[in-house]
């Protein structure tokens, strides 16, 4: 991994009229998830994850909103979206796949997995395929590391995986635009 420095002071924001984080977000967070927190800054996560479910993935537009609607700074928003791989801070596909490559599943052999999505799929780790289907993620530890190998299809982790069971269930998405 190497280290590369935001250019926060000259990123440009491209902007849309319709804010992305409207009075019903606002209202929904307000009531379900401030309450639970002792302070803005630990509702952030939350709050980015609901935003994320909305979305699809995190413009700066919507990161700047959040920062606006928590009282925080900006760059404090996107340090915690830029950090936490769960966070897509690009457009990602309708099918978001992450294969996890830590330890224990490099042991247990998540690079012919890794392999052959790459293969099946056409695109690398971090692309998304030309259709707007797929995004093939490689993620670090998934907290399963007894059940290695595993990956995420969207909100689900299925372990013990085998390249039969991951065709299985990726043939097996529905398409969201049908
Ligand atoms: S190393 Fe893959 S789940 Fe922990």
């Amino acid at each position: 991994m190497t280290w590369h420095a935001k250019p926060s002071g000259s990123m440009k924001v491209d902007k849309r009229d319709e804010p992305y984080v409207n009075d019903a977000l606002k209202a929904a967070w307000t009531k379900d998830i401030l309450p639970k927190y002792e302070n803005k800054h630990g509702a952030l996560m939350p709050v980015l994850h609901d935003l994320q479910h909305h979305v699809g993935w995190l413009p700066l537009q919507a990161m700047a909103e959040v920062a606006d609607f928590l009282g925080i700074p900006p760059g404090d928003v996107l340090d915690t979206a830029t950090f936490y791989e769960e966070y897509h801070t690009h457009p990602v596909g309708e099918h978001v796949i992450g294969i996890c490559q830590s330890i224990a599943c490099e042991a247990c052999g998540h690079q012919a997995i890794l392999d052959h999505l790459r293969t099946k799929l056409d695109i690398e780790p971090h692309e998304t395929t030309a259709d707007g289907k797929f995004t093939l993620l490689a993620l670090e530890c998934l907290g399963a590391c007894d059940t290695a190998p595993c990956c995420l299809v969207n909100d689900d982790r299925h372990d013990n995986l085998t390249i039969e069971m991951l065709d299985q269930i990726i043939d097996n998405l529905p398409s969201k635009s049908s």
